[in-house]
């Protein structure tokens, strides 16, 4: 397990923390891989009721590494081979409940990883963003599916296709969030809720959960179709441009992409 992602098993509760804080948690390969491990193991560990996702106080994260997209951008042809597919699809099939604590920013995946999750907590400082197609990019995690399944088309179409922040009450009204307190409140809270999970017949949860997630048979279809479109997007000249711009600090020019 990396030191970027910190991995607590306590009282039947894994909790997973994103530890970059210089880097305000941006998800890496590695870091991705260590989720994946920890996600796939805890799955069929007795000893893991419950699974906690939790960032720091000022951000949950920055969403993936900037530099990890230009150096090597994810190929979905690789399927789980590739680290943040393999984390999405360990996330997407876990089967025990998993609950979000998230404070400040949430960029990207840090923001669709929550629609998979089963009860979400959010700092008042908290703010949500999808800027795919800001990146040249496109949805992911099945966010193209999930997110108008939550909120409806219009909501979620001005959420993926202007790709701006939303904030903590928004996301509460949305149905994304279950409850805002004060930030320094907010991973004792989910922790809280957690050990509550942990404490119930696992086989209940489990079902329940199966039950609740049956209904989206076509999920993981949608979200292999989103991966081959981010995978040559990633690729191209918009996605290109656009980091660019944020590497030399300027104003992206889409005038030809
Ligand atoms: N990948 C790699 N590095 C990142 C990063 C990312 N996604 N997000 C932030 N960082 C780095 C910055 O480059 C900076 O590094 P430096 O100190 O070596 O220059 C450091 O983290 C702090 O970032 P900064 O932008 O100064 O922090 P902030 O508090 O002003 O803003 C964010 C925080 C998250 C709002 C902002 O960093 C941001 O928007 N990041 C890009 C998010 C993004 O586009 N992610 C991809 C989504 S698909």
């Amino acid at each position: 397990m990396s030191d970027l992602i910190l991995k607590h098993i306590e009282g039947g509760v894994l909790t997973l923390t994103f530890n970059r804080p210089d880097k305000k948690n941006a998800l890496t390969r590695d870091m991705y891989t260590a989720l994946s491990d920890a996600l796939e193991q805890g799955a069929s560990d007795e000893a893991v009721r419950v699974a906690v996702f939790q960032g720091a106080v000022d951000v949950f994260t920055a969403g993936n590494d900037l530099i990890d997209f230009l150096s090597s951008p994810p190929d979905a042809s690789k399927g789980d081979d590739e680290p943040v597919f393999r984390f999405l699809h360990a996330l997407q099939s876990f089967p025990k409940p998993v609950v979000a604590a998230v404070c400040g920013p949430a960029v990207g995946v840090g923001t669709t990883m929550l629609l998979h999750c089963d009860l979400v907590y959010a700092g008042d400082n908290a703010a949500f963003s999808m800027p795919f197609v800001n990146l040249g990019a496109c949805p992911e995690a099945g966010s193209s599916l999930l997110l108008q399944n939550l909120i409806g088309y219009h909501r979620a179409a001005e959420k993926l296709m202007l790709g701006e922040a939303f904030y903590a009450e928004e996301a509460l009204e949305m149905g994304l969030a279950n409850r805002v307190l004060p930030p320094h409140e907010v991973n004792g809270y989910a922790q809280a809720q957690a050990a509550k999970l942990a404490a119930k017949p696992a086989t209940s949860l489990r079902i329940t959960k199966a039950l609740m997630k049956q209904h989206h048979p076509t999920l993981p279809a949608v979200m292999m179709e989103e991966g081959k479109h981010f995978s040559d997007l990633i690729r191209g000249p918009a996605a290109k441009e656009a980091m660019s711009a944020i590497m030399e600090k300027r104003r992206p020019d889409f005038s030809k992409c």
